[in-house]
Parts: C-alpha cells; structure tokens; sequence
C-alpha cells in the first residue's frame, strides 16, 4: 500500500513516514520545506529506509495537481498546515489560506484522481472552551482561534466529501504530542512554541528562560492543563486509523490522548526532575487563543480502534530530551 504524506519533513509527518516505512508501507512525502527540513528527510532515509520526495506547495493548485498526476498512491495522510497558534490570531488569512485552502486544493486533486481514503490531523484546538472535560468527540467545535477554525473548517469539508460518498476519511484530534523516535527525529518547529521543547532549551541556555503564560486560571496552580501525548503512541494511532480507513466508508473522528492532564508548573517541575537541569522562568500576562483545560476523553479510540496510550509524563520527556541535546 502507498502512502502520500503532505508535511512530512515536519515533525509529526516525518516520525509518521519513519514508522510505515518500517512497517512495510510506501511513502510519498510531500512538503514545500517552507518549515520542514532536508536534514529531518535524510534522517528518515538513514532510520528507516527509502521514499518518493516531492517538493510542491499545496496552495499552488496548477502544481499540485502536475505533481500528483505522475504518482500514484491508496490514502493520503495529511499533516502539511502552519501550527502556531498565537501567530494565527495575528495572521489569520495567511493561516485559513494554508490550512483550509492547501487542504481543499490538496482534496480536489485526489479526488479527481480516484484517490478515496483521508486521515486528517485535527487538532484539541477545535473544542476552544470545552464545557465538559475530558472531552469526547462529540463536544460542540467552538475554536477560539483562527488555528482551530481553519481545523474545523477542513473537517466540515471532509465531512461533505463522505455524504456525497466522494472520499471516505478519518479526523484525528490530536491532544499535546511531545518527544521523540529514539533521540533521532523529534521537534523542530521554527520558532518553537511548544511547552516541553520550550522548558528544554531555557535549560540548556538556549532561551533566556521560560515564559509562563498565566498563573491565574482556574486550576489547581493557576496555569493552564493539557494532555501530553508521546509522538511514538501518536504515530501508532495513525497505524490503526489507516487499517479501520481501509475498511469504512463516510468519515469518523478520534481524539487522540491519554485522558490525563498536567499544568503548565507540573510539566515544568517533572522536566527538573527527569533531566536535572535548573530552568529559568518568569510568568508573564495570558497569552490570547489559550484555553484552561484540554483534556481528551480518549474512550472511542480505545473502544474502537484498539488503541491506547503506552507512555507517561516522564516517558515523554525522557524521549523529548534525548533528542534535544544533540540538537
Ligand atoms: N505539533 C502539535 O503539537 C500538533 C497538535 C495538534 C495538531 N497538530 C497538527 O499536526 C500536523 C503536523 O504538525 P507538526 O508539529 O508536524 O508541524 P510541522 O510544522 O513540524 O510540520 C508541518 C509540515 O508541513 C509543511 N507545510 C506547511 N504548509 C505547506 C504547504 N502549503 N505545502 C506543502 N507543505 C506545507 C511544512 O513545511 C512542514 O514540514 C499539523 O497539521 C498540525 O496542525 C500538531
């Protein structure tokens, strides 16, 4: 089976194609290399072994479209989208314009083609303020950011692709994914946003120190709480999703999580702990587009997938920190 995976010389992308290749699988990685990088490619070929590369941008319509005639692939993993969340309140347009506008485009192209399975990366951003925690799919899409707005939107386009039994796809909501494949490829956004590589390169000195947005939420510390995912348990939970794709047709959604949730200061002090290293901090003013609390409610992946979480907090760190010393 051939898979094409759009932003695969990104983070979650490339430690993806790593693992189906080890698996068997066929890759397509296909990436402008706008925020994703040669050297993550040629690691994935020294990891894992060979693919097809195509260096295209899915907002250039005309391109795409040239560039996929000449391949040929079974399901399309899609990853390629811009991530920052605070960039997106300030950049709207740019940010609907690549994450709903490169997925429509990328959509119509293989639909056109004969193309009919989609696993999508959505995100916990879609849920904004949840009302109920843990949160179960089925919690009302409120994005309060351009971010989970461009996610929801994609989602909703997928969603008519099933009705009209054009493209039958799987919508993964990813929850905090962190760490890495084996200390190799991890995280290496450009700026990085997220709070374990963040915590990590404030203790090396890399950063000044690290900024905490907000003690004054309604938690247990005052700052906010996520649910930290393992990149390894992460990839694995598309494994799954493509062999339940492969066999229906219409679309499903999935958060991906563990059901467990940590503040900002517990995750800071466990990064202490495990790596020993001493972190300078100061708390600073909330940051717009953050919620209080997202925590996944991971009981139909479990249920229908198979799948669940294998790693914890310090797993997850350990992993994330191996990688980041010999960055
Ligand atoms: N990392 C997270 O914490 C997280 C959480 C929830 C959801 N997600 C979703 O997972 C996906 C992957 O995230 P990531 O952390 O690997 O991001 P990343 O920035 O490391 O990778 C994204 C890749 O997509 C490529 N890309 C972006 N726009 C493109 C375009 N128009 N054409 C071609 N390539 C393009 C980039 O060059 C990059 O290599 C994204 O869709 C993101 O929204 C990530």
């Amino acid at each position: 089976m051939t898979i094409l995976i759009t932003g695969g010389a990104g983070y979650i992308g490339s430690i993806t194609a790593a693992k189906l290749i080890q698996s068997g699988y066929k890759v397509i990685i296909l990436d402008n290399l706008e925020k994703g990088h040669q050297e993550t490619l040629d690691q994935i070929k020294q990891v894992a072994g060979d693919f097809e590369f195509i260096k295209v941008d899915l907002r250039d319509k005309e391109k795409l479209e040239l560039a996929l005639g000449e391949v040929d692939f079974d399901a399309v993993i899609h990853f390629a989208a811009y991530i920052e969340v605070g960039r997106s309140v300030k950049e709207p347009k740019e940010f609907m314009e690549n994450n709903f506008g490169g997925a429509k485009n990328l959509i119509e192209v293989i639909v056109k083609k004969g193309v009919k399975k989609f696993l999508f990366s959505s995100t916990a951003a879609v849920y904004g303020h949840p009302e109920e925690l843990p949160i179960p799919e089925t919690a009302k899409l409120k994005p309060i950011n351009p971010y989970g707005e461009s996610k929801v939107r994609v989602e909703k386009l997928l969603e008519k692709y099933a009705d009209f039994g054009k493209l039958d796809s799987i919508r993964l909501r990813y929850f905090n994914p962190a760490g890495s494949l084996n200390g190799l490829i991890g995280e290496k956004h450009e700026p990085e946003t997220h709070l374990i590589p963040l915590i990590l390169k404030a203790g090396k000195g890399e950063r000044d120190k690290l900024y905490i947005f907000g003690n004054d939420y309604e938690t247990k510390d005052g700052t906010p709480i996520r649910d930290y995912i393992h990149i390894m348990d992460l990839v694995e939970a598309h494994i799954f999703a493509l062999k339940h794709l492969e066999k229906i047709s219409g679309t499903d959604v999935f958060n991906v999580g563990t059901g467990t949730g940590y503040t900002v200061k517990e995750v800071f002090e466990t990064v202490k702990e495990v790596t020993r290293l001493d972190v300078p901090y100061e708390i600073v003013e909330r940051r717009e587009g953050d919620s209080k609390e997202l925590v996944a409610d991971p009981s139909k992946i479990e249920a229908v997938l198979g799948w669940k979480a294998q790693y914890n907090l310090r797993d997850i760190i350990q992993s994330a920190w191996e990688f980041e010393k010999t960055q």
